[in-house]
Parts: C-alpha cells; structure tokens; sequence
C-alpha cells in the first residue's frame, strides 16, 4: 500500500478507505511484511468479553522482520548510533548485520540457560544497544519481555517479577546519568531476595564496577556470548502469541501487565513509525524516551528497525554536562528527525537560548511530540528555535494500551496546530460521549474519549487478570473501548487532548496512579490515611499534592516530608515522589466514604472559586481546615 500522503486530500482519502473497509485495509498494511505462514482470517472481536484477535493463523518472527530481512540490501547500514553519557567517551555505531549476529548469539545464550518459548524474562537495562539485543533475542526465541524501566525501585522490580512470574533477569553492573551512578546491579540483587520463580540473572558489564555474583544464579553476558555460537533459527510464532508485557499504572490497585501479541503489534509499531514521520532511508531517526516505557519499545526499537531505520540512541540525560547536549548530539551525528517529550523541552526551553549557540541544527527535518498534551509556548519555542519554522511537528497521542500513535499529524502535509494531536490515522476509528453514554456528534464538542473499532496494536488482556482488562477499559461504555483521556474535537474536526478523567496523573509524561502512592505513603508509622491529586506544574505538566492525615502531631516537618519521600522512592521509585506534603486533620468525605477528589484538586490548584456541592460531605468544615493549611 502506497502510505506516501503529501496532502490533506489524500489523507482523508486514505482515511474513508481504512473506515470502510477496515480489514482490507489492515492486510493490505500488513503485507508489507514478511510472515513465514500467510494469515486465514485478519480479525476476529467483540469489546464485550473481550476478544481481539489480528491475522489469525499466520506465522512469523518479529526479529526477521526487523533483522534477516535487512541482510540482504542494508546489512552494513547504520541499525543503532549510541552516544555514551560522557560526551568524552565512545560512540558505539552497530551495523544491521553486527545487530543480527548479536541477537542471534544472545538468542542462544538465553536458550543455553534454559530460556524457552512464552517464559517471561525480566530485562532491567540503561539506555545502551545492549537493552535493544535483549529485547529482540526475547522475540527471537519466543520468550515474553518485561522491561522494566531502569528507574524503578528493587520493590517494583519484585512486584513485577512475581505478577508475571519471570525466569530471568538480565541487567548491568550500572549506568551513569549524569553525574549520577546507578547501581543497578545491587538494586536487582535486593529485588530478587523476594522473587522465588528467577533461575538466572544475566549480568551486562557495562562500567566494570565491582558487584557480587551469586553463584548458580547470576552469569556474565560476555562470558556466555563466547560459549555460543552466531546462528539461530527464529521460532516461528503464531500472530496471537504474546510479544511482551509492560507494566502500567491505572487508577487503583498494582500496575497492570499490558500484555501485546506478535502479528498485530508489528504491523502496528512498523506502520505508524513509517506513516507519522515520514521516514525516508537517508535519516537518522531520535527518539528520547527510554526503552522501559511503550514510547521506547515502539520508537526505539521495533518501530525504526522495521523499517531499516538508522536509530540514534543516547545513555544520559538532556541536561548534562550542561542543557545543550540534545542540541549538541543533533549536530554531531546530524539527527534528522527528533522524537520527545513537552517535559523535557521545556526543561531545556528554561535553560536559557544560550544553549542553542553554536549548534547546528540544520539537519533537522521532522520534529515529534509525546507523553502529554504540549503548551502552546513550548510547541512554538519547538517549531521556532529547534526546528529554524521549516520542521513540521507531529504531537503524537497514544498509550502503552495502544502500542502505537493513534492520533497525529502526518508529517510534510502541512495541517496542524499547536496543542492539537490533529487527527486519527488511517485505521483508528475514535469517537467522543457524555457522561450518559451517548456519542457527541458534530463538531466544537468536548467529552471523553474513546474507540469503537479495534486496530491491531491494541492490548490483548492485563497479564493474568483478564477481567481487569474487560473492567478497566471496556465496561465504561457498551463495545467501546474508553482511554480514560478527555478529549475536544474542535470547530474545524481536530482532536485535541484534554487530559485524563481518571485518578492517573502524568509527571513529566509518566504515568502515575494515586492509589499506588496513596499506599506507598501510608506505610509511613505517623499517617493514617492520604490523598494524592495532581496539580499544574510549569516543567514537569503535572506534580503530585499529597494531604495526609498523620496519628500524632509532627514536630519536624521537613523530616517528615523527606521520609515520607524516601518512602515513595523506595515502594515506586524517585519519580513518583509528591512535590508538596500537606499534613491534614481530615479529608472531605461523602457519607459513603468516598473522598471528594474533585474538591482536592481544586485546593491544589489554588482555585477556590466554585468547589461545587459540598453538602454531601460528612463534615464540610474539613474543607476550610485544609485551605487554611495550603503550601
Ligand atoms: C497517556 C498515556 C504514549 C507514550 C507515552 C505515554 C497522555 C500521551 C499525549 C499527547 C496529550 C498525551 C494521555 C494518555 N498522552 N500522548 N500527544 N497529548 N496527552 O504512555 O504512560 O501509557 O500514558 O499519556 O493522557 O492516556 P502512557
């Protein structure tokens, strides 16, 4: 299928065809690919159980797709530029070839130590290539990832583990950020001490620190590399087998393993990547996020190198040695198109211009956007200093249920406007309804937003609680599936994310669900009970407000704000810590002890203007007490 659309006009064209005739659309995209064993049947759902199910009865190997095929015409094209964290350190660059071989040895020593096809295998890694070989040598042989991102605490870790009962672990001695060194590997030795169902840890020496080894357990990957050799048949998977798990948090309850199968999330991440940026073969394609969340996944590693794509691929962060070293990295390995974040632009946006001095930014051409809505001063600080006015930027919407961009303009045809995720791509069928339920026709309408078609990335069930999945993302609305976002369709039809409806909070395009940090910081002795909103924050989107209600007066304030924080840090990890820590004697309360959330939010954004009803509340003075105490 010809996915080049240079105008609008073909867009819309595309989109009437993909609307009307979904499945042939979605196997005419899906063709493009190589499948061992061509599928029966494209599709088969209901939202009510529910049912996905994409390109029944074929077969492949993601990692053919996204390796073996390259062999023969891009064998020595550049598959993975890294930039190490230190500026004064090597670059690594890794061929589609050296990548291949790579896979295939790890593949074996995975299958040397046991690993088989549908284990889950747990991979806790830094931003390097190795991340990138780990995941792929999981879909080579069949066996399910779980990453985990490389900021999680050793709770996480075991928590994760044990919902999905891992074999394995890989990760590394540690990794610098910055300035700062990560132990990873002694962060992992903690976390295990609880998770019986681990054989084997796999340890990467990535900075030749020194770490303990427990014998018959941990094993180092270059010593094991040496042992196998470098062929490896690919399993040859059905479309429906699970490719990988990722872990996200909702509103209640543990995070939830999101669980994608093989066919329909490559056909997915390789599709959209093409379609959204545009990509042509000559361009170095960089995308920031880390591999541990979806972003990662679809746009570092599967998205690009089912396209051939050269992948930039950077260890630090944006703000070392000093807040030009994005602008640095795209001028010295001549970054084409740029994939990341409002938080982290408008981190750098504070930094100061000054940072942009002498860099050259002219390689350029397509800039993107994910993870939260993007404010209209940052969008324009984007397009104008970053992008020189000729880049088009492409906000992408979508979600680790998703897979893939849902919502995006198209770069190069020229439609768009700031803070607008602009429009559906062809195949996603999106709608918007009241609080009753009913659909909002028409245009110049706000409500919250859903889909009633599915697409083939789309999640298959939360990892052993099937029921979770049909509760938290279908039962809202009859054979709909509902994002949990709010969304606005403008006068002209352009789609324009509100934010969330539930109680998820996004910091700095992460996201955060409050019961989890509610439970965290009620481990603390003093507090009895809390409560955790999301207020408007200038860098991060949003922060966290926590109101906690504590069993005897605080003498030390500060003391007791840093340990609940510790806490946090430790139970989640650090970016879930709440900015502001406001001790309360009570919570507003509805008589059926729900707490008044909507009231909460409010007090945390200083708006004190129409709290709304609040004669349901078992004690509405409770409200002025907390006002009074506000941070
Ligand atoms: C939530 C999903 C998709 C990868 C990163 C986050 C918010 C995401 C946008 C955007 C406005 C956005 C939504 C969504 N979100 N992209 N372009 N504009 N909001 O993945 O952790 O699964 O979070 O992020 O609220 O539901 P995630």
């Amino acid at each position: 299928m010809n996915l080049n659309i240079d105008t609008y006009g073909q867009y819309l064209e595309v989109y009437k065809y993909s609307v009307e005739h979904p499945e042939k659309f979605w196997a005419e995209i899906a063709s493009d690919f190589e499948w061992k064993q061509k599928w029966e049947k494209v599709l088969e759902w209901n939202f009510s159980e529910p049912k996905i199910e994409w390109f029944l009865g074929g077969k492949l190997n993601i990692t053919q797709n996204c390796l073996d095929r390259n062999l023969v015409e891009n064998a020595d094209k550049k598959a993975i530029i890294w930039e190490p964290n230190n500026p004064n350190e090597h670059i690594r660059e890794i061929t589609y070839r050296e990548l291949h071989d790579s896979v295939c040895r790890f593949a074996n020593v995975l299958q040397a130590n046991g690993a088989k096809k549908g284990d889950r295998i747990c991979i806790y890694l830094p931003m390097i290539p190795e991340a990138v070989v780990a995941m792929l040598a999981c879909a080579r042989i069949g066996a399910i990832h779980s990453v985990v991102f490389a900021g999680f605490s050793s709770q996480s870790i075991s928590d994760r583990i044990n919902d999905s009962e891992c074999s394995m672990i890989i990760t590394a001695d540690g990794v610098e950020r910055g300035e700062k060194r990560v132990e990873l590997k002694k962060i992992v030795d903690e976390a295990l001490v609880n998770c019986p169902s681990i054989k084997r840890c796999i340890v990467y020496n990535n900075r030749n620190w020194e770490v303990d080894i427990k014998q018959g357990r941990d094993v180092w990957w270059h010593s094991e590399i040496r042992k196998v050799g470098a062929n490896n048949e690919p399993e040859w998977l059905d479309a429906e087998d699970p490719l990988f798990i990722l872990y996200t948090s909702g509103s209640t309850g543990k995070p939830k393993g999101v669980l994608h199968t093989t066919g329909g999330y490559m056909v997915m991440a390789g599709y959209t990547f093409k379609m959204v940026f545009n990509y042509k073969p000559h361009q170095i394609f960089w995308c920031t996020a880390d591999v541990g969340w979806i972003t990662g996944h679809s746009y570092i590693a599967y998205g690009p190198l089912l396209n051939s794509a050269t992948i930039m691929m950077f260890e630090g962060v944006p703000t070392w040695p000093d807040a030009g070293r994005f602008w640095d990295i795209v001028d010295k390995h001549k970054v084409n198109i740029l994939y990341s974040a409002p938080t982290a632009l408008r981190n750098l946006m504070a930094a100061g211009d000054h940072f942009l001095e002498n860099k050259d930014l002219t390689s350029l051409e397509v800039l993107g956007s994910v993870g939260e809505p993007i404010n209209e001063e940052a969008w324009y600080w984007y397009h104008d200093k970053i992008g020189k006015e000729h880049c088009p930027i492409v906000d992408t919407w979508w979600q680790t249920e998703t897979g893939g961009m849902m919502l995006s303009p198209i770069a190069g045809i020229g439609v768009a406007k700031p803070g607008f995720a602009m429009y559906p791509l062809p195949g996603i069928q999106p709608l918007l309804l009241n609080e009753k339920g009913e659909e909002l026709h028409g245009n110049n309408v706000e409500g919250n937003f859903c889909m009633k078609f599915p697409w083939p990335g789309m999640a298959r069930t939360v990892y052993g609680d099937h029921k979770r999945f049909q509760q938290t993302y279908f039962s809202t609305y009859n054979n709909l599936y509902f994002t949990g976002d709010g969304c606005k369709r403008d006068e002209e039809g352009f789609y324009r994310i509100t934010g969330r409806v539930d109680d998820v909070i996004n910091v700095s395009g992460h996201r955060i669900g409050t019961g989890e940090v509610e439970d965290a910081i009620n481990d603390h002795d003093c507090v009895v009970e809390s409560a955790v909103v999301g207020y408007s924050h200038d860098m991060k989107g949003q922060a966290l407000y926590a109101f906690v209600i504590c069993n005897k007066p605080v003498d030390d304030l500060i003391k007791f704000r840093n340990e609940v924080g510790k806490i946090v840090s430790e139970r989640i990890g650090s970016f879930s810590k709440p900015d502001k820590i406001q001790i309360v004697k009570a919570l507003p309360k509805t008589r059926s002890g729900k707490i008044m959330r909507r009231i909460l939010r409010k007090i945390a954004e200083n708006d004190y203007s129409n709290l709304g009803d609040t004669s349901t509340l078992i004690d509405p003075k409770v409200v002025d007490d907390i006002k009074s105490g506000v941070i």
